[in-house]
């Protein structure tokens, strides 16, 4: 369970989050839906303990995170598997070399075990053939399975993290995309490895998501789920999922 209580971060005279609460299962398959600059990641950062807030409380699984020393944390964070939206893959690093990253660091598997690994993991992924390749060789669809490839590597995720899994892809590829993100969400509630996709695309964020969080102005302006977010009267955010209304009328 993730709790945010009254949790407040400014940057300077940004204030970027203001008060905000929300409880959240493991389970639960979750959009963070919002503009640019609305601090969408910033979330996720104050969630891995990468940001403390300067007011309320984080809680993740019952223990208070939020100003648990650094050397503390790592043990919360092997519960996540994180998806980055920047910087995703080390450049200089094979596809096979990127894959192995967190099981190095986080496990003491054998070169035998980890190449093993992390073949299974290019095979669940899709890209076992680009085992080989420099993340700059791939298409940007494969360079998403690569990263969340590698995001799985060192832990086995209570939950998943995807920060903007699908942004800057076409269509098709951002589709198939969220349709990995419905396969790698396994097993039923309570046990399924549910996820937290933070997005500004409504339309890929519907493809996925069974609850939605919308923050506008630091505040959570709407949680609830795809029918209440259909139906939603708040004004900025119909203007927000616009492209939901409009989509509809082709359905
Ligand atoms: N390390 C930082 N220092 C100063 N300002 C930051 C920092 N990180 C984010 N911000 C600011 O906080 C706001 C929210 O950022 P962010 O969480 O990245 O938004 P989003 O992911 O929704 O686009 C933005 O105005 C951004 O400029
Ligand atoms: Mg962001």
């Amino acid at each position: 369970m993730i709790e945010f209580s009254n949790v407040s971060l400014s940057y300077g005279k940004n204030v970027v989050l203001n008060n905000i609460s929300f409880k959240a299962d493991f389970h639960e398959k979750i959009a963070i839906l919002g503009g640019s600059g609305e601090g969408k990641t910033t979330l996720l950062r104050l969630l891995l303990g990468l940001v403390r807030p300067d007011s309320g409380m984080v809680v993740i699984d019952g223990q208070d995170i939020t100003h648990m020393p650094e050397s503390k944390l790592r043990d919360m964070r092997l519960r996540f598997s994180i998806v980055f939206q920047e910087g995703a893959l080390f450049d200089s690093l094979s596809v096979r070399e990127n894959t192995a990253f967190f099981i190095r660091e986080y496990t003491d598997k054998s070169e035998e075990e980890i190449e093993t690994r992390v073949r299974e993991l290019l095979r669940v992924l899709g890209i076992e053939e680009a085992i080989d390749l420099m993340p700059e060789e791939l298409s940007g669809g494969m360079q998403r399975r690569a990263a969340i490839a590698r995001s799985l590597g060192g832990c086995q995720p209570r939950m998943m993290l995807y920060d903007e899994a699908t942004t800057g892809l076409d269509p098709l590829t951002a589709h198939n995309i969220c349709n990995l993100i419905n396969d790698l969400s396994k097993g039923k509630p309570p046990d399924r490895v549910g996820f937290i996709i933070v997005t500004h695309k409504v339309t890929d964020a519907t493809k996925v998501a069974e609850r939605y969080m919308y923050i506008k102005n630091g505040m959570i302006a709407f949680d609830g789920n795809l029918e209440q977010l259909r139906n939603a009267e708040n004004e900025e955010l119909r203007r927000f999922t616009d492209e939901l209304h409009t989509a509809e009328q082709y359905e």
